[in-house]
């Protein structure tokens, strides 16, 4: 452990910044030993800071080397400043002064991919949040807003592309032969925006007009093996500048608009301005190589990073506690975006899954926080499903609270009011209340308290008066942080079904409707119906109108009357859910208590009916026979048994697959799709009901299922296919998913891409030997503790593996642990994210949870990174 621990940034103690920077100068002299960068900074106080006394506190990395100093033409002696570990103090300056600053950086040795590092032959930068003090020294936040004008010096031979922000001004030779170019980005932004690429690489390009008719030109950039794997995010590109044009009045701005692919990145990609970078499993795609999955996330990737264009870098942030601003309004953007591309109903269930999944499991753990967090230690640790996936959900309740109409005036005026600023969660709200008028006082709670408020819902039927009632009570879960908590403004869309799942009308308020959006505000409020003839069953929160849990005693038969005859299609996908999850806790309990495994299901009844319907788009009907994850059920447990939990799934998902195997080879035959593979939504839905069917068939006895996974596996023409019949066979333990990983691996090994997806589904492989296989995928020559990718698919898939992972001696965590280590040097930010399984001991049973404490407890004698100390302490907390 450290002597002193690393420090606590509270949201209460934000100043406005002493000093501006009104321009930046910089300069890069790119080498592959040491890099030159001099910055010229204009700077002068800020008027609205007060003192004109205060020193100058410029951020800086550690690995910053300074060289020279000067304001203006005098260079600073060392007496005249200060330099310590991460900061540069100036004590004296004029008002308004030139700062240059000459630094060395190493980005060869840069492995933590923050700042200006290499990715295989190129040199990248990684600025958000506080990357660029890794570059140089600067006032490194993101309400100083600055004209960038950056010159790249450079071997052409080696760098023929030389990219920044913003329009190439000028370009030639330096007096010692090497190439310099000039980039100039005429938007003022924070430093978090800043980015550089130099690299032999190649081009596609291509042309957007926008709707007043301006000529963009379009550029993708990749290594030239990656060239043909660009012409998807190309068009997704243009779609998504079209959308916001349409869905949001939102035109581009610069007269270019680039996209780097890079290998090694710590996220999925990066919107700095006029230059995305993005990690290449993010971008590339081609039917041979890329699952439909991947193509869908390579599309919402782009958009949400072209979204931020507008949402993000024309509004910026005023402070990192305000960083769901941009992400989860963006969140919000790209979903609607990828709703109208293919199918609402699918997106919605697809992305309320995840929510459900993981972002609930974050706020109910250690490291729950509010939308808006109120702290942080390390502001790397606060890119999570609360601030991205819960904000976007915060986003959404605004957009029904306000209809779509005042939706677009609240956004409009947001754009316009605050069009080149930095700004706060509080003034997005304001600009959503002013263009509506609805008051959102009560609502922004939602922005400073964390948890995840459970519902409970109570009815009674008066049938003699045709009464309805409906009780709602909300309590929102204490945490150590959080000691009271208070009611939300809560948003309840939700219709009325009668006995034969027809939807009633019925009267609200005065109100005659079949859908009403109900405002729950107190923590109990009754909600009266009228003009109600028979008993209804309810259905509540339709589309997920909140992010919430809700608690209403439906019976099986409601569930599958839900589950069949709710117009509202995300609930029918909820019911069964629901259903599922009902009987699955039954046969948990039952593995617990070491009992026969045994139910009698109603869900099976539900699937067959659901089977029997041909009108249901078959992406519906693919998510509706999902059982519930491991994950998810462990999410839903009050205390975890993760080997109980694995053992009811897999006896549930045989048991309905021995009910329904003749409709499962059935559903085979008639989803499986001859000719060229399109990405397109119908195709993508026919190959998910396919490959859905396939992997129950093959917890069969049927020898035609065991060789149509063969056959699919060897002759599929897309990746879709081919990497589906693989997992299925390494799922169900088919007795040739040894030979046919093997032979993937083969057929795949020079495509990274493809790795990483074997990577993934090796060390996710259940086995009683998973902890050595494990190992072993770690020696192996695909594998690269450097390349974030790799560790990803490694260590995160060992985290999902139930008998390696949670093996019963603790050797799982112990591994875990182990690796944090090792990369809580190399790369925090990486090191900290794979701390997230071990984040949920206290919830684990006893055994196996006394035995991850006393890892956390061993990582936490290291001398560890901010980003790791923050996660493994308030773990311990
Ligand atoms: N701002 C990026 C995105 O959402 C995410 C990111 C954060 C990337 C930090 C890199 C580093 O869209
Ligand atoms: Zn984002």
């Amino acid at each position: 452990m450290k002597d002193s621990q690393p420090s606590t940034i509270y949201l209460k103690d934000y100043q406005v910044p002493p000093y501006l920077i009104d321009k930046t100068e910089l300069t890069f002299d790119l080498d592959e030993t040491t890099t030159v960068v001099t910055s010229r900074l204009h700077m002068r106080r800020n008027p609205e800071f007060g003192l004109s006394t205060t020193p100058l506190v410029l951020d800086s990395g550690v690995d910053v080397k300074l060289i020279a100093l000067a304001i203006d033409d005098y260079t600073l002696p060392e007496e005249e400043y200060r330099l310590s570990e991460n900061q540069l103090i100036i004590s004296a300056t004029p008002d308004v002064f030139i700062l240059t600053c000459e630094t060395l950086i190493e980005p060869q040795n840069n492995t933590r991919l923050e700042g200006l590092y290499r990715s295989s032959s190129m040199f990248c930068t990684q600025c958000e949040a506080e990357g660029f003090r890794h570059i140089t020294f600067y006032l490194d936040r993101p309400d100083v807003m600055s004209i960038f004008t950056t010159t790249i010096i450079g071997d052409e031979s080696r760098y023929p592309v030389m990219l920044s922000n913003g329009n190439e001004i000028e370009r030639g030779k330096t007096d010692e032969g090497k190439t310099f170019v000039v980039w100039h980005d005429p938007f003022p932004k924070p430093a978090y925006l800043f980015a550089l690429v130099a690299g032999d690489l190649e081009v596609k390009n291509d042309v957007f007009v926008t709707q007043s008719n301006k000529e963009v030109k379009l550029q993708i950039f990749t290594e030239s093996h990656n060239l043909d794997k660009v012409d998807y995010a190309m068009e997704a590109l243009k779609r998504s500048m079209r959308w916001d044009e349409t869905a949001y009045g939102r035109e581009y701005d610069l007269d270019i608009f680039m996209i780097v692919a890079v290998d090694d990145f710590n996220m999925g990609a990066m919107e700095n301005k006029g230059l995305n970078i993005f990690n290449s499993s993010c971008l590339l795609a081609s039917p041979k190589t890329t699952t439909d999955d991947s193509y869908l996330r390579v599309e919402a990737i782009v958009a949400h990073e072209y979204f931020h264009n507008w949402s993000g870098n024309r509004v910026t942030c005023r402070d990192w506690f305000q960083l769901s601003l941009k992400e989860g309004f963006t969140v919000f953007r790209d979903q609607s975006f990828s709703a109208d591309m293919h199918s609402e109903t699918v997106k919605r269930v697809e992305d309320v899954s995840f929510l459900r999944t993981a972002q609930f499991a974050e706020d109910a753990g250690p490291m729950a926080h509010p939308v808006r967090p109120a702290s942080f230690i390390e502001i790397s640790n606060f890119y999570t499903l609360t601030v991205y996936e819960k904000g976007s959900e915060i986003v959404r309740m605004i957009h029904t609270l306000l209809g779509a109409e005042k939706f677009r005036a609240g956004s409009d005026l947001y754009f316009e009011r605050h069009d080149g600023q930095a700004v706060t969660c509080d003034d997005f709200v304001s600009a959503m209340e002013d263009a509506s008028g609805v008051d959102l006082t009560h609502f922004k709670r939602w922005y400073s308290q964390s948890g995840t408020p459970v519902i409970e819902v109570t009815d009674e039927f008066d049938a003699a008066s045709g009464v309805y009632r409906l009780t709602m009570t909300q309590h929102t879960p204490e945490t150590a942080a959080q000691p009271v908590t208070l009611p939300l403004h809560i948003p309840v869309k939700m219709g009325l079904l009668d006995p034969n799942g027809q939807e009633i009308s019925a009267y609200f308020n005065g109100q005659e409707s079949q859908e009403h959006v109900l405002h729950l505000t107190a923590e109990s409020q009754v909600f009266e119906f009228t003009g109600v003839t028979t008993q209804p069953v309810p259905s509540l929160f339709r589309s997920f109108s909140a992010p919430i849990k809700l608690r209403y005693d439906y019976s099986s038969e409601d569930l599958l009357l839900l589950m069949s005859s709710d117009s509202d299609g995300f609930n029918r996908w909820s019911a069964a859910q629901q259903l599922a999850v009902n009987e699955l806790t039954v046969l948990i309990n039952q593995a617990i208590a070491k009992q026969a495994l045994s139910i009698d299901s109603q869900l099976v009844k539900g699937f067959k009916n659901l089977l029997e319907n041909k009108e249901l788009d078959p992406a519906m009907v693919a998510l509706i026979l999902a059982l519930p994850s491991q994950a998810y059920l462990s999410e839903l447990a009050e205390t975890i048994y993760p080997a109980a939990i694995k053992e009811a799934r897999g006896f549930f998902k045989k048991l309905i697959a021995k009910e329904l195997e003749e409709d499962f080879g059935r559903l085979y035959r008639e989803h499986h799709l001859e000719g060229e593979y399109s990405p397109q939504a119908k195709d993508i839905a026919h190959r998910s009901l396919k490959n859905m069917a396939l992997s129950y068939w093959l917890e069969t006895d049927s020898e035609l299922a065991h060789q149509t996974v063969k056959t699919q596996f060897e002759s599929a023409n897309n990746m879709t296919d081919q990497f589906a019949a693989l997992s299925s066979a390494v799922h169900s333990q088919h007795e040739d998913a040894e030979n046919m990983l093997a032979s993937f691996y083969e057929q795949w090994q020079h495509e990274p891409l493809v790795v990483i997806k074997w990577l993934m589904l090796s060390a996710n492989q259940e086995a009683a030997d998973a902890l050595s296989r494990v190992k072993g995928l770690m020696e192996h020559e695909a594998f690269d503790l450097k390349n974030p990718n790799k560790v990803r698919s490694v260590l995160g898939g060992f985290g999902q593996n139930v008998s390696g992972f949670h093996h019963e001696d603790g050797s799982g965590y112990a591994f875990l642990a182990d690796q944090i280590i090792v990369l809580n040097k190399l790369n925090p930010q990486i090191a900290s994210r794979l701390c997230t399984p071990l984040t949920r001991w206290k919830k684990l049973q006893p055994e196996l949870g006394q035995k991850m404490k006393g890892q956390l407890e061993r990582i936490l004698k290291e001398d560890l990174s901010k980003d790791v100390y923050e996660v493994i302490s308030k773990c311990l907390a």
